[in-house]
């Protein structure tokens, strides 16, 4: 989501809708602003794009001078206008706009209704409004602090309220927020784009820091309500550049959200107790006992999600599983009934391919779960039970982030499924768990030390055929690397289980011919040992990734790409990231189009 507030002198609104529209990449299925005019916060949201919103403010427009704005990309309840930002406590005096989320929200939620608060929403946010007003005795910066304490998880937050006009009260924990600054004017914003136009001048907030903001005056302050001195800084980029974080790629900055997008997907669900709380996924252990098979269908990166679905999901839940690309599916008259758990895997919950497969599925009485990244989404709303992957809008037509949410979504289902089924055990569980947690910071890791990997792609970049070769869940891998590159490279790749390679594919090798194995596998090492002496002996070039301290690679390779130590169930997320990274440098070094390659489409809605 994305966030802007202002206060000064000029009309309120035009100035938060132009924001808005720089702040879209951040989220698109809902917006909203609240003005202060007239003695009365003025609030009009709406579901769907900002220009929806735009509309209603021409037809009957606000004057006042204060506000905030939103532009939603829905977590928690679907987007429709009740949903959407800004909320409002039970009298309409405070105002609060959100990005992020609320952890604890319904333990709070379900104590402040005890405390007599009425909520309109499903969403975290509306939490805040009530929380702000349930402390508020006269003085809207102590109501705040006193609110954020109650406050767990991510989030920047913006509040004004009717009873303080000359007030702008914003705070951010593990959220992004600047405040611009202006002359006689101020401003706030989740990124610099949105205040660009006005400002070149922003303060920084660190996390847990407020600041209190007046037409001429911004007041930082620090957890502790500490008054904090902060320096100046002034944005050199274009608007372009800002949008993208500074980043030359919306995709190099997707791939740099992994840790963040995981945090995002897993850590709302782990409760104190170490369970796994699903809100959306109402499957029991009697459901889960009925069935007898499931079936996992997807396009493109979704579907090499799957394939790693499959595997976590007959690990720990002991079920069958099979995998199939969406549209195949349809065509081929599957055995789907009553006793099948059908699971839509895709970013979009837009693909038809999934979608018509999705509905042929229902049609023989299957049991419907989709894993999305869009709340709402047509595939979402046609499932029984759904999954979000809290990646946030992907917006380069390659899908980076998106896979690796997948993939947690998939480790976390098959699990929960595992558990109640008795499947697995709580040791292993824990195990599993305990390492999930610790992935976001090993991705963080692996994307500080990239050099290796840009020299790669630097000798690389001029080879027109690459083939991935991997066993058991590094073949999956190995075949979402070899997408990654033909999409945005244009490079001829293929992806291929090593062990088939010997049945035709070696006959391609040649001199020089560039070969990426993955052997991030205790079990498989030494068979892939042998398959990457295989082709090295026809000439090939070999870059190896192999888990930190597995050194014996570096006889089989010319080049070895190490990832940090996991579970070997789990190392599709870490292992795939250089993977990415490799596309991506070979990309740009050809100079390619990146976030829009030739004849692809983020989301494609024809069969
Ligand atoms: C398109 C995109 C891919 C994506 C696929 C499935 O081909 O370019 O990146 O993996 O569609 O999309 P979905 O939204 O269903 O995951």
């Amino acid at each position: 989501c994305g966030i802007v507030g202002y206060i000064g002198k000029q009309e309120a609104a035009a100035i938060l809708v132009d924001g808005l529209e720089k702040l879209e990449y951040r989220g698109y299925d809902s917006a909203g602003v609240a003005i202060y005019d007239n003695n009365k916060l003025d609030v009009r949201k709406y579901k769907g794009r900002l220009s929806i919103l735009e509309e209603h403010l021409k037809n009957v427009p606000i004057k006042g001078s204060l506000g905030i704005g939103h532009t939603r990309w829905a977590t928690h309840g679907e987007p429709n206008d009740v949903n959407s930002h800004p909320h409002v406590n039970g009298s309409g005096d405070i105002a609060v706009v959100h990005n992020g989320i609320i952890e604890n929200y319904m333990k709070l939620k379900e104590w402040l209704i005890e405390e007599g608060k009425e909520f309109k929403s499903e969403t975290d946010t509306e939490v805040i409004a009530h929380l702000v007003d349930y402390y508020y005795e006269g003085d809207i910066v102590k109501a705040v602090q006193e609110a954020v304490k109650r406050m767990e998880g991510a989030y920047a937050i913006g509040v004004i309220s009717r009873k303080h006009p000359d007030r702008l009260v914003a705070v951010r924990k593990d959220s992004p927020l600047v405040v611009g600054i202006g002359k006689g004017e101020n401003f706030i914003a989740s990124d610099i784009p949105a205040i660009l136009k006005y400002t070149k001048e922003v303060y920084f907030l660190n996390d847990g820091e407020m600041a209190i903001i007046d037409e001429n005056n911004i007041e930082i302050l620090d957890e502790l309500g500490r008054k904090v001195e902060r320096e100046i800084f002034e944005v050199t980029w274009d608007v372009e550049a800002a949008e993208k974080g500074g980043y030359p790629h919306f995709m190099l900055k997707e791939i740099y959200e992994q840790p963040k997008a995981l945090k995002d997907t897993l850590s709302p669900r782990i409760n104190e107790n170490n369970e796994i709380i699903l809100d959306d996924i109402k499957l029991t252990k009697e459901d889960l006992e009925k069935i007898n098979k499931v079936v996992i269908v997807a396009c493109g990166t979704a579907y090499h999600a799957g394939l790693v679905g499959r595997y976590a999901i007959e690990k720990f839940a002991r079920i069958p599983v099979e995998v199939d690309v969406a549209s195949e599916f349809r065509y081929r008259d599957p055995f789907v009934d009553d006793k099948t758990l059908f699971i839509a895997v895709s970013q979009s919950g837009e693909t038809a391919d999934t979608l018509a497969a999705l509905r042929e599925a229902k049609e023989k009485g299957a049991r419907i779960m989709a894993v999305t990244n869009v709340v709402g989404s047509r595939i979402s709303r046609e499932a029984d039970d759904v999954f979000y992957t809290w990646a946030g809008p992907e917006i380069a037509v390659a899908s980076t982030k998106a896979y690796t949410t997948q993939l947690m979504a998939m480790y976390l289902i098959a699990l929960n499924m595992g558990i109640k089924k008795g499947t697995v055990t709580k040791e292993k569980y824990d195990e599993v768990l305990t390492e999930l947690k610790a992935l976001p910071e090993k991705v963080e890791t692996l994307l500080e030390n990239i050099e290796n990997i840009q020299k790669l792609a630097d000798q690389q970049f001029h080879n027109e055929n690459v083939f991935y070769i991997g066993r058991g869940i590094d073949d999956h891998v190995g075949r979402e690397g070899s997408l990654k590159l033909k999409e945005i490279s244009y490079i001829h790749s293929e992806a291929i289980a090593a062990g088939e390679l010997k049945h035709g594919t070696i006959a391609l090798i040649e001199e020089g011919t560039l070969v990426v194995a993955l052997a991030t596998h205790d079990y498989l090492y030494d068979k892939m040992l042998s398959n990457m002496k295989e082709v090295k002996a026809r000439g090939a070039y070999v870059i190896g990734v192999a888990q930190e301290g597995n050194q014996e690679i570096e006889k089989s390779a010319d080049a070895v790409i190490y990832i940090p130590n996991t579970m070997d169930e789990l190392s599709p997320i870490l292992s795939v990231i250089p993977l990415q990274l490799f596309a991506y440098y070979i990309a740009v070094a050809r100079g390619a189009d990146v976030d829009k390659p030739k004849n692809l489409a983020k989301s494609v809605t024809v069969e």
